[in-house]
């Protein structure tokens, strides 16, 4: 189940973000505490207004939530809500039996919340938050919270890959409490809210914006990932990066996999340690992987086999499990080749001016000496550069003298960051021009025309931007993962 936590501040706001969600979405959760004082009091005519179970939860700022009311005041509030009909009402673990007994001037006698839920047919989410960590007994407290007939919810913070395995053996370790909601906060933890079935919990928590870290919105979990329809037989696939949110290639193959049919589904993994995300790939048998900065390099130590082009490049950006071992294959070579093909085949790309000397140049400058054309790169540092023209028998120069090489190649590509990030708006060699006659092809995708490529398009240049790139090594990737051809019919918005 998809769970939408409603943050409005009136009922009213808090039905339109249902509404407005409610195709992706199977249960809400109503935060009392967002709510103004004034609606709180009505808040439980709330669940009948929508066609969904609503939890009804009322978080301290301690947990993550609004509520600097004292505690007495806080569990009142929740009491007089809790009379609508909602499907689940959260109480914090550490909140005492004591502390729920209430005295209700309707009925004039002590009401005890707890009993008064079960006798309704509530159910009770006994939850835990940590902020800071996983804690070393996280499977205790789960049984714990489990132990009176709840709902155990725990919602912890892994902070490196060794706590999101954690995670995932929750299911492993717990598997007879049925009934659980376990999910991972902040950056490490998006994973396990997208497979949070994997996790063994019940629901994962979304929002219509950017809601708590690492929270996706309904419409990416359900439509991007769909998060809800994963299955025990779904294969699993991802990418592994540090950082990897602002990743586009989970807009590429999840598409894919549904435009054939494929149960599979393709996550971003943030990766601190190789090492740890390999025991999870084995743990819960991921089928393959993009590879993205910093380890393009460092996954090579766990792979049974690896192509030429990930020896010769000394990177790698695919993984694929087969037959129970992992082959390391580089499609940034070929994907890089794919628009420049037929003009490097029919002579009209015979020299090559290459800008950086860094990972992607590397794939670069190998795939156009490996296809019979001439490089020259022209580098900040010059001795970063000559090591990969020494061993790919190309020339060099430093960037300074970029204004010798105008006119020099017929295809002038530029592999740097610069133009991207914080260095977007500049050009990496201002004072190259261009001809008009070249082919420049920019490796930078995100902004889709740099300073570089403007100045190459003004001249009269054939352009190529990295979103051609990236889609064509994508492209090849989904066929390593699938063994199919990418559904030409999928319209992919990168
Ligand atoms: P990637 O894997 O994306 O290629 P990298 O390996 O860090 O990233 O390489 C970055 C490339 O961009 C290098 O060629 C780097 O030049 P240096 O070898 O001199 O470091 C180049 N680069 C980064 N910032 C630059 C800048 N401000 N001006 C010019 N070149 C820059």
């Amino acid at each position: 189940m998809l769970c939408l936590t409603l943050t409005g501040s009136t009922l009213e706001e808090n039905r339109a973000l249902v509404e407005r969600n409610r195709k992706w979405i199977s249960i809400a959760e109503l935060r009392l505490d967002f709510l103004t004082p004034d609606e709180q009091k009505i808040a439980s005519s709330f669940p009948s207004t929508i066609d969904i179970p609503v939890i009804l939860t009322m978080r301290r700022k301690e947990d993550g939530g609004q509520c600097i009311l004292g505690e007495k005041q806080r569990l009142q509030l929740l009491y007089e809500a809790s009379k609508g009909d909602f499907a689940y009402v959260d109480i914090e673990e550490d909140v005492k039996k004591s502390d729920l007994k209430f005295k209700d001037v309707f009925f004039e006698q002590k009401v005890d919340l707890e009993s008064s839920l079960k006798n309704r047919g509530i159910k009770i989410i006994r939850s835990y938050h940590d902020f800071e960590c996983v804690p070393a007994d996280l499977f205790g407290r789960i049984q714990k919270l489990a132990g009176k007939g709840d709902i155990p919810k725990v919602a912890v913070t892994p902070k490196s890959m060794m706590d999101v395995i954690t995670i995932f053996r929750v299911q492993q370790e717990l598997s007879a409490i049925k009934e659980k909601i376990v999910l991972g906060m902040g950056p490490f933890g998006v994973c396990t809210r997208i497979l949070y079935k994997k996790c063994g919990s019940l629901l994962s928590f979304c929002s219509d914006g950017q809601g708590a870290p690492g929270h996706l919105t309904a419409q990416t979990m359900s439509e991007l990932y769909r998060a809800d329809r994963l299955d025990s037989r779904t294969h699993i696939y991802g990418v592994i990066g540090n950082p990897v949110a602002h990743t586009a290639s989970p807009k590429i193959h999840n598409p894919g996999f549904d435009a054939i049919r494929y149960n599979a589904v393709y996550v971003p993994f943030l990766v601190d340690s190789v090492r740890a995300f390999f025991k999870l790939a084995e743990m819960i048998q991921i089928h393959g992987f993009s590879v993205t900065v910093p380890h393009k390099r460092s996954v090579q130590p766990y792979l049974g086999r690896i192509t030429r082009e990930v020896k010769q490049i000394g990177s790698c950006n695919t993984v694929v499990r087969i037959q129970n071992m992992w082959k390391g294959i580089n499609t940034d070579y070929y994907g890089f080749l794919a628009p420049i093909n037929d003009k490097i085949a029919n002579g009209e790309i015979r020299s090559a001016l290459v800008i950086g000397a860094g990972g992607a140049s590397r794939a670069v400058v190998w795939a156009l000496h490996n296809h019979g054309v001439k490089v020259t790169i022209l580098n900040r540092t010059a001795e970063h550069a000559k090591t990969l023209a020494d061993e790919t028998m190309s020339s060099y120069d430093s960037l300074d003298n970029a204004h010798l090489y105008t006119g020099s190649a017929e295809l002038i590509v530029q592999t740097t960051n610069v133009g991207m990030g914080n260095l977007e708006g500049q050009d990496p060699c201002p004072s190259l021009e261009f001809c008009g006659n070249e082919t420049v092809y920019e490796l930078i995708y995100k902004p889709p025309l740099t300073p570089f490529l403007s100045k190459a398009e003004k001249a009269g240049c054939t352009i190529i931007g990295g979103a051609q790139m990236l889609m064509e090594q994508g492209k090849l990737q989904f066929e390593a993962f699938t063994g199919y051809h990418y559904p030409y019919w999928v319209q992919v918005d990168l």
